[in-house]
């Protein structure tokens, strides 16, 4: 696509309110994407914009990602996600977000270096290990530790500090992911190795134990690579979005990057490769009967979907679904796995998009609905699933918390709303409270309550 910016039709739109006609400023991105600035609105017509999520509203202008929902297009700062998945090693592609270019020979060494010599937690945080119980899913862990790593280095002020966090944010998140899993098999913590790469260390502290020697499987190394380098970004996302606002409050990066761990993990986002897997099992189980599920998704009487179908932004094909989809058949073939749950998602991919159901709504597979059979593959269990999407988009997060700390003019994000309830009324005395609560009290708790006042 040529580059460079298209003169849209026009700089400005006019909004014709009440009695009142305003012209608002266009904003036209190096894409040519062109956004109406309504900062202004409230203030000259009294009404605000109400778009509940946020399907028609951008919350800021970014140079990180850009992703063209139409062509299928995912590009980090300007990189095609097909170039980068081919090419990079995650940790580069962790520097472009973040700094904004591809690192040079020595930048690349030091930066390596840099990760490398922070991959320890300290060891207090075995005893925060120790408070969870070994059933607690591995998201709520790194979510908890993530966020814990304020109280291990509060110092987040100068650029230089916050420069190291990020060092030790990256460098220690997939440590304490390894942990969070050992946690849960009972088996104990493996420390990483200096003489090791991000993955290979990674791999190590996942699948090694005490008691043998380990050898880095390489077709799984390459293949986490990929994974990670395509969850690296995604633009204005669920949980980005969560930590840009968390972060637009001024709490510090492990905070703000918390939450976008919680966020991530919910189903309908970071959660669903999850899902998916779940969700084939059970097609697997109910003798893959795939029509029976796609029926399902199309009734109204059922809220049942396909999860790792769909998107908000890609309306023709997520290039990563496709990546993986190829990637899926090669590792597996690769390390002599024969996971039949590949091909009854290959299957029901080709019954959903022969479905006028799926067509006219534009709903194809997404980034999870092949990522959660390529970590199967690789011995990684169901629910580690998202702590492996929130690993790889770290990066993406920290680009995006430190774009919107140094853009000029940032302030808090305070969306406003439409309210609905009840207008103004006066108190009403206890004894005169005719309504009781819809279905009655719960008597469970009827006990003799001191009164409040
Ligand atoms: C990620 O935003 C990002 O970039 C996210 C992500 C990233 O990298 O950060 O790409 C990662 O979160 C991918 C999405 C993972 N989630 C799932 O796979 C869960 C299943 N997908 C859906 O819940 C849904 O498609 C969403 C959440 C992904 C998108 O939701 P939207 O944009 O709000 O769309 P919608 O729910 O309004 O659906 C529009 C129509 C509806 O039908 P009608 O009411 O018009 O009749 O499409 C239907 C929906 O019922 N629909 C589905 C469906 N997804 C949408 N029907 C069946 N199965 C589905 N999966």
């Amino acid at each position: 696509m040529a580059r460079g910016i298209l003169h849209s039709m026009s700089n400005s739109a006019k909004l014709i309110f009440d009695d009142k006609e305003i012209e608002l400023p266009v904003t036209v991105g190096s894409e040519a994407e062109t956004g109406i600035d309504i900062s202004k609105l409230r203030s000259q017509t009294g009404a605000i914009t109400l778009d509940p999520s946020f399907a028609n509203t951008g919350a800021c202008e970014s140079a990180i990602t850009y992703i063209d929902g139409e062509q299928g297009i995912l590009r980090y700062r300007g990189y095609d996600i097909e170039e980068l998945a081919a090419n990079a090693s995650f940790p580069e592609v962790c520097f472009l977000l973040i700094y904004g270019r591809l690192p040079t020979a020595e930048e690349r060494v030091d930066f390596r270096r840099r990760l490398t010599r922070h991959s320890l937690v300290h060891e207090d945080m075995k005893l925060l290990f120790e408070g969870l119980p070994s059933t607690a899913h591995p998201m709520v862990t790194l979510s908890a530790m993530i966020a814990s790593l304020s109280a291990y280095y509060p110092d987040d002020e100068t650029p230089e500090e916050i420069d190291q966090n990020i060092i030790r944010l990256l460098a220690k998140a997939k440590t304490l992911a390894a942990f969070a899993y050992k946690k849960s098999i009972g088996q104990p913590f493996m420390y990483p190795q200096n003489d090791r790469t991000y993955i290979e260390n990674f791999q190590l502290m996942m699948f090694s134990v005490p008691c043998e020697p380990y050898e880095v499987n390489q077709v799984v190394r390459r293949a986490l690579n990929k994974l990670m380098i395509l969850h690296a970004d995604h633009e204005q996302n669920c949980s980005t979005t969560t930590v840009r606002t968390v972060g637009s409050s001024g709490a510090n990066l492990f905070s703000s990057i918390s939450s976008g761990i919680s966020a991530l993990w919910g189903p309908l986002h970071g959660g669903a490769n999850q899902a998916v897997i779940e969700m084939l099992e059970m097609i697997q189980n109910d003798g893959a009967n795939y029509q029976k599920y796609v029926d399902m998704t199309k009734s109204k009487d059922s809220d049942f979907k396909l999860m790792g179908f769909g998107h908000r932004v890609y309306k023709n094909f997520d290039p990563r679904a496709r990546i993986l989809k190829e990637a899926a058949d090669e590792v597996l073939e690769s390390l002599g796995v024969d996971d039949p749950l590949l091909d009854i998602a290959k299957r029901l991919e080709e019954v959903a998009l022969a479905d006028p159901y799926f067509i006219e709504r534009k709903l194809y597979p997404n980034v999870d609905f092949y990522s959660g059979v390529l970590y199967r593959a690789m011995g990684i269990p169901t629910n580690m699933f998202t702590v492996m999407f929130a690993l790889g988009r770290l990066p993406g997060w920290i680009a995006h918390w430190l774009e919107q700390r140094d853009a000029p003019g940032t302030r808090i994000s305070r969306p406003r709303q439409i309210y609905t309830g009840e207008t103004v009324r006066d108190w009403v005395p206890l004894d005169k409270r005719a309504e009781g609560i819809p279905g009655g009290l719960n008597h469970e708790y009827q006990m003799g309550l001191p009164d409040d006042n």
